[in-house]
C-alpha cells in the first residue's frame, strides 16, 4: 500500500494541485497581476519620457513622439502638452510622478503577492499535515520518515519559490517583452528585429543550460541530504559512537561525504561561471548588432537620438528578465516534480470508518476468532482463536518473532484482517464496526517502545492535555510507580524530557508511557512488554497497585518475564504465530509444557542471583 515511489505518475496533473490550493488566494494572485502591470507599465513610460527630454532639448516636433502624447492625452493634459510643455522641469517632474506611482504598484504587487503565496502555502501544509495524520499505521512504516519530511519541507519550499517568485517573474517578462517590442517595432521594425533576434537564443541558451544544471544541483542536494543524514545519525546515536570508540571512524565517514559535497559545488560553480559569462557574450552581441544597426539608421535619418537611447534603455530593461526566464522555467520543471511528490501523499487513501461505523459502548469479552494474518507474505499468526473474559487478566508469552505485538496491532486496528482472516469482536461486536477513533480511546496500548514527546513529563502523561489536573496526573504516576523519581527531578512534573526522551531512563520511559494509559483510564489495556525495562519489584509493584485501582478493566499483557505474568488469570503461550499453550498459570505449570520450562529456568536464575548477593 501506498509505498511512495518515483512513479510515471507523479508528474500527473501537478497543476491541478497548484489551481486547487490557489483557492482562496486567486483574487489576491489578480490583485497582485493587475498591480505588476501598471508598476510595468510606469517602468516602461519612462525611458518614453527620457526620450521627449533628450528630442525636445534637439528640437524635434512632438509628432514624432505618439508615445509621450498619448499619454499626455490620457493624462487630461492634451494631446499637445509635450509642445506645451516645452520646459524640462515639467518633464522632469513627470519623471519623478511616474517613478512614484510604479514604486507605489510595485509595493502593492510585492505585497498582496507575498499574502497570496504564503496563504496558499500554508493551506498546502494544512492539508498536507492533516492527511498524514489521518494516513494508516501501515502507509507510515512503509515509508522512511526521512522521505516524507523531505517532501513536507524542501518540497514544499520550491512550490512556495515558485508561488512567490517565479509565478510573478514569467508574468513580469512577457509583460516587458509584449510592452518594449510593440512600441519598439512601429518606431523602427529594423532595429526591433535585430534586438528581437536574438532573444529566442538568449532564452534558450538559459534554459537549456539550467536545465542541465539542475541535474547537477539534484546531485549536490542528495550529497547534502547524505551529509546531513551521517551528521545526524552521528548525533543521535552519539552514545554508541563514544561506547564503541568510533569517533575517528565516523570523523571519517563525515570528511569522506564532506569533501564529495564541496567537489560538487566547486563543479557547479564551473558551470554558473561559464553560464554567466556566454551569457554576457551574447548579450554583447546583442548590444553590438543594435548599435551597428542604429548606426546606420541614424546615418540614413530614419532615428532620433531620443529613438537611439529608448532602443537602447528598452533593451537592456527586458533582457535580464528574458535571461532571467530562462531559469525561471526551468525552476518551474522542478516546482511540477515537487508538486507530483506532495500530490502522491495527498492521494493516498486515508484510513476510513466502515459505512455504519457506530460508536457503542466498547465493553465485554475480547475473542479472537480463528484469526490469520500476515504483514507481507509469510504468516504471522495463524488460526488464533483465544477469549479474554472482561474484568481479567491475559498474560501472553512467546518467543520473539512469535506474533504477541501483532495481536496488539490488530486490536487496536492498526492493521486490518482481510476476508476469510477470521475475525476479532469485543462483547460480540466486531471491532471493524467500531469507529478507528473510538475503538483507539477505549483500547490503550503501551508499545514496546514507548514515544515520548519533547514536551514537559506532566504533558506527556497528560497526553499532551493542558487542562488535566496535576493531582489525577500524579495519581497514574503513583500508580506507574515513577511519581518518587518525577519528585526527585530539580523541576518535577515540568521536567522537560529532551529529544526522544533522553533525560529519562529507559524504565523511567516505560512507567512514564504507562502512566500516560493509566490516566486515559481505558477498560482495555494492553501492556506490549511495557515493564521490560523495569527491575522485578517495581514490576511487582506496578501491578498490585492496577490490580487495586483498575477495577473491572479488561488486561492483556505481553512480556518475556515468568513473574510479570504470574497472576493474569490465563497465560497463553505462542510460538509461530500460533497458540501452543492455554490456561490458568497454575494448570500450565502442572501440565510441565513450555510455561513450566521458562518458569523453572526463570526461577533457577533468581535463585542463583539471590545466593550471589547474599554470598557478596
Ligand atoms: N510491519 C511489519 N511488516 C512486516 N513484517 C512484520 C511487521 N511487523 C512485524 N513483522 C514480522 O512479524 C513477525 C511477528 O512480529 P511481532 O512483532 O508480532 O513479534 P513479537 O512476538 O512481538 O516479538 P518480540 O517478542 O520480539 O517483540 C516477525 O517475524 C516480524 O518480523
Ligand atoms: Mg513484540
Amino acid at each position: 500500500m501506498g509505498e511512495l515511489t518515483e512513479t510515471e505518475n507523479s508528474n500527473k496533473r501537478p497543476a491541478a494541485l497548484l489551481w486547487e490550493i490557489s483557492q482562496g488566494s486567486r483574487g489576491m494572485y489578480c490583485a497582485a497581476c493587475a498591480a505588476l502591470l501598471i508598476s510595468v507599465a510606469c517602468n516602461f513610460t519612462m525611458p518614453q519620457l527620457i526620450r521627449f527630454l533628450v528630442d525636445s532639448a534637439s528640437g524635434v516636433p512632438a509628432s514624432h513622439m505618439p508615445v509621450i502624447s498619448s499619454f499626455a492625452a490620457a493624462a487630461g493634459l492634451g494631446a499637445d502638452f509635450a509642445e506645451r510643455a516645452g520646459g524640462l522641469a515639467t518633464a522632469a517632474l513627470l519623471v519623478v510622478a511616474v517613478a512614484a506611482v510604479g514604486g507605489a504598484f510595485t509595493f502593492t504587487c510585492r505585497w498582496t503577492l507575498a499574502c497570496a503565496s504564503e496563504g496558499m502555502i500554508k493551506r498546502l501544509r494544512d492539508r498536507l499535515y492533516s492527511h498524514i495524520q489521518r494516513l494508516p499505521f501501515e502507509w507510515h512504516i512503509s515509508i522512511q520518515t526521512g522521505d516524507i519530511v523531505q517532501r513536507c519541507t524542501s518540497d514544499v519550499e520550491i512550490v512556495r519559490n515558485f508561488a512567490s517568485n517565479q509565478l510573478i517573474e514569467i508574468i513580469r517578462a512577457s509583460a516587458l517583452v509584449i510592452f518594449a517590442y510593440s512600441v519598439l517595432f512601429p518606431m523602427n521594425f529594423t532595429m526591433a528585429a535585430a534586438s528581437f533576434a536574438f532573444l529566442p537564443v538568449i532564452f534558450f541558451y538559459s534554459a537549456v543550460f539550467l536545465r542541465n544544471a539542475s541535474v547537477s544541483f539534484l546531485a549536490a542536494d542528495e550529497a547534502e541530504g547524505l551529509l546531513l543524514a551521517i551528521a545526524q545519525e552521528n548525533f543521535s546515536g552519539v552514545r554508541v559512537v563514544r561506547a564503541f570508540g568510533r569517533e575517528r571512524y565516523e570523523a571519517d565517514r563525515f570528511a569522506a561525504q564532506n569533501e564529495l559535497f564541496a567537489e560538487l559545488w566547486m563543479k557547479l560553480g564551473r558551470m554558473l561561471s561559464a553560464y554567466w559569462g556566454i551569457g554576457d557574450l551574447l548579450t554583447g552581441l546583442q548590444m553590438v548588432a543594435i548599435c551597428a544597426v542604429g548606426a546606420q539608421q541614424a546615418s540614413r535619418g530614419g532615428i532620433t537620438v531620443g529613438e537611439f537611447i529608448v532602443f537602447i534603455i528598452y533593451n537592456s530593461m527586458i533582457i535580464w528578465p528574458v535571461r532571467g526566464l530562462g531559469r525561471v522555467l526551468s525552476e518551474a520543471g522542478k516546482t511540477f516534480v515537487s508538486l507530483g511528490r506532495l500530490r502522491e501523499i495527498l492521494e493516498s487513501p486515508t484510513e476510513a470508518d466502515d459505512e455504519g461505523a457506530s460508536e457503542l459502548p466498547v465493553k465485554g469479552d475480547i475473542e479472537f476468532d480463528r484469526v490469520s494474518f500476515s504483514y507481507q507474505d509469510e504468516p504471522v499468526l495463524r488460526d488464533v482463536s483465544f477469549t479474554v473474559k472482561e474484568g481479567t487478566t491475559l498474560g501472553i508469552l512467546g518467543t520473539t518473532g512469535s506474533g504477541k505485538t501483532t495481536v496488539a496491532h490488530l486490536l487496536c486496528r492498526l492493521y486490518d484482517l482481510g476476508d476469510g482472516e477470521g475475525e476479532i469482536r469485543i462483547g460480540k461486536v466486531d471491532i471493524k464496526r467500531f469507529k478507528h477513533s473510538h475503538l483507539r480511546s477505549n483500547v490503550g496500548v503501551v508499545l514496546q517502545e514507548p514515544f515520548l514527546y519533547s514536551r514537559t513529563i506532566a504533558e506527556n502523561i497528560a497526553g499532551l492535555s493542558k487542562n488535566c489536573p496535576i493531582q489525577r496526573i500524579k495519581d497514574a504516576a503513583e500508580i506507574a510507580q515513577v511519581d518518587s523519581d518525577i519528585e526527585r527531578f530539580a523541576h518535577s512534573y515540568g521536567t522537560m524530557v529532551g529529544e526522544r526522551g533522553v533525560t529519562l531512563s529507559g524504565g523511567q520511559k516505560q512507567r512514564v508511557a504507562i502512566a500516560r494509559a493509566i490516566l486515559k483510564g481505558t477498560p482495555i489495556m494492553v501492556f506490549d512488554d511495557s515493564l521490560s525495562a523495569v527491575d522485578t519489584e517495581t514490576d511487582a509493584r506496578i501491578r498490585a497497585a492496577l490490580k487495586s485501582r483498575a477495577g473491572g478493566v479488561t488486561f492483556i499483557i505481553i512480556s518475556h518475564r515468568i513473574t510479570t505474568l504470574s497472576q493474569a488469570d490465563v497465560i497463553m503461550v505462542m510460538e509461530s504465530g500460533r497458540i501452543v499453550e492455554m490456561g490458568p498459570p497454575a494448570e500450565l505449570e502442572r501440565q510441565g509444557g513450555i510455561y513450566a520450562r521458562v518458569l523453572g529456568m526463570q526461577r533457577l536464575v533468581e535463585g542463583d542471583l539471590a545466593e550471589e548477593a547474599g554470598g557478596a
